[in-house]
């Protein structure tokens, strides 16, 4: 997490330690040109084509005729240009435009482990995806276009049954505000919301990971079945006749217990598995590898020369000598952590930097670079 006190515009002026205090997870935050003069970084049209494409989350919502409807991409058609009440909602932006991946890397005061991805919705007028909550923090920037949201603390989150998004069924708005493009919202996470288009508008959203403990739970315990070892089968040189063949007897379950609380979960489990988890990429996301493989020799000569950087997609965490990346995990030497908690901190590595690193690391590097995990990347005065 980037360590700093100073005032950001990004949060009206406060230091990130006084919107964690004051706000964060506890109520609402309105800023007015949270970023001053912005302009959407990508059109419209751009947006339209990559909802088309398979290794992209896309949502179209409609809301004709007083009812609700969901379609999930890839979005090969949108509704006829007059129309109006429609939405197109396109998750992990950032994955696919640099610009997008460095507009959620201005949110970098939060750890990466949190942040989620940058969501960019279209909306034509009238256009929302009706009266919800959602479970996370979210800031809401306004990006093109007018959208008045009306929001308030309701505890009653019921929600309409049998629709195929989440609507609530007695939403009750307590303030409101028509956003311009600049302006950013800040909601806690169950704050009910609705967001309609004035106009035709777009909206970015900026979410959070929060995972929840049963999610957690389960994949620790699938990680585990891949490394528990038990040797041994069930034996039992001493059985004796029963007179209730059904039961299961009081040696039978000591033996097997016995041999199931031998299975012992570590910190090192806990952490290599928390590591892989958060790293692992999405169902949807496709690494693409360069065209032409490269020798290591000459992936060393080219990294020497330019610097290397994390492609949009890579996920990269580390904690100690455990570095994370992409659902992978490695243990490294002290030295060797100097450079790859600064590769994960930065996300790119300069040429200096690159001089520095020791025949493992560019070994590792080389491997990355033919997974797509990686590029070459002129850094200047870094
Ligand atoms: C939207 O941009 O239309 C929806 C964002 C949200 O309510 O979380
Ligand atoms: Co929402």
């Amino acid at each position: 997490m980037k360590k700093t006190s100073s005032n950001l515009t990004l949060l009206g002026g406060l230091t990130p330690e006084q919107f964690f205090s004051e706000y964060w997870h506890k109520k609402p935050l309105l800023i007015r040109q949270a970023i001053p003069d912005f302009t959407p970084l990508l059109s419209a049209e751009e947006l339209f084509e990559l909802a088309g494409k398979d290794d992209v989350e896309s949502r179209l919502i409609s809301f004709f005729k007083r009812n609700w409807e969901m379609k999930n991409g890839p979005i090969l058609s949108l509704p006829l240009k007059e129309k109006k009440d429609w939405t197109l909602l396109v998750q992990g932006v950032n994955l696919h435009n640099k610009k997008a991946d460095a507009l959620l890397r201005q949110f970098r005061f939060i750890p990466d482990a949190r942040l989620d991805d940058l969501m960019i919705s279209y909306a034509k007028d009238g256009g929302g995806v009706g009266p919800h909550f959602d479970s996370y923090d979210v800031f809401l920037l306004q990006a093109h276009g007018q959208r008045r949201w009306r929001i308030g603390a309701q505890k009653d989150l019921s929600l309409i049954k049998g629709m195929p998004l989440k609507i609530l069924s007695n939403f009750k708005a307590e303030e409101e505000f028509v956003l311009n493009p600049g302006d950013m919202l800040y909601l806690p996470p169950h704050y009910a919301h609705d967001g309609i288009a004035i106009g035709d508008c777009m909206t970015y959203s900026i979410g959070f990971r929060a995972p929840s403990f049963q999610e957690i739970g389960e994949s620790f315990l699938q990680f585990m079945s891949d490394s528990i070892d038990l040797p041994g089968r069930y034996a039992d040189p001493e059985l004796t006749s029963s007179a209730n063949p059904a039961e299961i007897s009081q040696s039978m379950f000591s033996t097997i217990s016995a041999e199931l609380t031998k299975i012992k979960f570590t910190k090192d489990d806990m952490t290599i598995f928390l590591g892989e988890h958060l790293t692992e990429p999405k169902s949807s996301v496709f690494f693409t590898s360069p065209e032409k493989t490269i020798t290591p020799k000459k992936f060393a000569l080219s990294a020497q020369k330019n610097g290397v950087a994390l492609s949009l997609k890579t996920q990269m965490l580390y904690k100690g000598k455990n570095i994370f990346i992409n659902g992978e995990s490695f243990s490294v030497s002290k030295e060797d952590q100097l450079s790859l908690h600064k590769l994960a901190d930065q996300r790119y590595l300069n040429a200096k930097d690159i001089s520095s690193v020791s025949a493992d690391v560019m070994e590792a590097f080389c491997i990355w670079y033919e997974d797509g995990w990686l590029e070459f990347a002129r850094i200047e005065n870094k």
